[in-house]
């Protein structure tokens, strides 16, 4: 067989992550200061896969070539594959089938984040002779996901997209292994109810015609953050694995920096307070503020007189004089200031260029 190959996915439209999706792709996201798509390639590269091709709409197609190729040299080879319209997983299969090329694949939502490593799910690929490997993960509300039951001995007897009545709590994480077969199960599908090509389908007609198709329970987390209550549980996740005390930046003597706190090169703390785990990135002004657990903080912000907690808040952000935000999702260059009135806390998705006064 040839050499397995990887497809990523970072088209779609990201509904559910507006006002932030209308100027910026979802897979961009930073989780952790680092966008949720170099999440994904660092970990297919780490598996050892040199041929990775990425599917991108017309709409953050740019952005997301500019945002990978200004990260430096991957040592791998990395192809476009341009998807007009998000017409659905199994779509956009079909339309990379010029780049994979008749080879095995490892497809990989762009907005997903598994905290596996894939070399084991691809060594069940390879040993069992599989055309499909699935990763599973059990979830509290089956219903927004695809969802697969599974029967004593491991075999997958269904699977559905979304169910209204989830006959387990299986749901399919966004990370799947597929032999050339699945192009066939492709070519058999017609659009779902949401006029999709759904990946679920496909692999539900790899079962029917008799194809292998081998399930694994996740070990570690999966997150997929499609909202911002997602992204929010994202950057604690990955903040509590990877922060380590690494202050760069300059923290006065009146500041107090508790727990494992990140501070970025050319960053200013003075009057303030940072409890981690926190990350705090370069050429930030932090005055006179708290900046609690759990949030990350972009480039360039400036966060003075406020206290933040479990927010992540992107580059160029302006916060003054706000008693307290909390649990936030704060885009690009938004400003949030202080108008002279009585406010509590705050809760906010803010999309880039928002301006709020309170
Ligand atoms: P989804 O989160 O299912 O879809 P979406 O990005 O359009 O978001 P929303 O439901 O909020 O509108 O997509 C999962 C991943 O797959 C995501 O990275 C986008 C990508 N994708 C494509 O590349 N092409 C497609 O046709 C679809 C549906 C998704």
């Amino acid at each position: 067989m040839s050499t397995l190959k990887a497809l990523i996915l970072s088209g779609g439209k990201g509904t559910r992550l507006r006002p932030i999706t209308y100027t910026s792709a979802k897979q961009l996201i930073p989780v952790a200061n680092k966008p949720i798509l170099f999440y994904v390639l660092e970990n297919i590269i780490d598996a050892g896969i040199k041929d990775i091709g990425i599917i991108i709409s017309p709409e953050t197609g740019e952005e997301i070539k500019r945002a990978v190729g200004s990260a430096g040299a991957w040592g791998v080879n990395i192809q476009y594959v341009l998807q007009d319209e998000p017409r659905g997983l199994a779509h956009a299969v079909k339309v990379a089938r010029p780049f994979l090329a008749g080879s095995p694949f490892v497809m990989y939502l762009g907005d997903n984040l598994v905290g596996d490593k894939l070399n084991t799910y691809i060594e069940v690929f390879y040993k069992d002779k599989a055309d499909a490997v699935i990763l599973l993960k059990a979830v509290k509300d089956p219903t927004a996901f695809g969802v697969a039951e599974v029967a004593e001995d491991g075999r997958i007897l269904t699977l559905v997209e979304k169910p209204k009545e989830p006959r387990s709590n299986l749901a399919l994480v966004g990370v799947y292994i597929f032999s050339p077969s699945i192009h066939t199960a492709i070519d058999r599908l017609r659009p779902s109810a949401r006029g999709e090509l759904e990946i679920t389908d496909a692999i539900q007609e790899l079962l029917n015609s008799g194809c292998i198709v081998k399930a694994r329970v996740l070990e570690k987390w999966w997150l997929d953050t499609g909202k911002k209550d997602d992204i929010l549980s994202a950057n604690t996740v990955v903040l509590d694995e990877y922060a380590k005390l690494d202050v760069k930046g300059r923290v006065d003597k009146l500041s107090q920096v508790s727990g494992r706190v990140v501070i970025g090169k050319g960053t200013e703390v003075l009057n303030s307070k940072i409890r981690g785990p926190a990350l705090i990135g370069e050429n930030v002004k932090i005055h006179n503020s708290f900046i609690g657990p759990f949030s990350s903080i972009g480039n360039h912000c400036s966060i003075v007189n406020s206290a933040i907690e479990h927010c992540v808040i992107l580059e160029n952000v302006q916060i003054e004089d706000i008693e307290r935000v909390e649990d936030s999702l704060i885009g690009r260059h938004a400003k949030v200031h202080k108008n002279n009135s009585d406010h509590k806390a705050l809760r906010m998705t803010l999309g880039d260029n928002s301006v709020i006064e309170v």
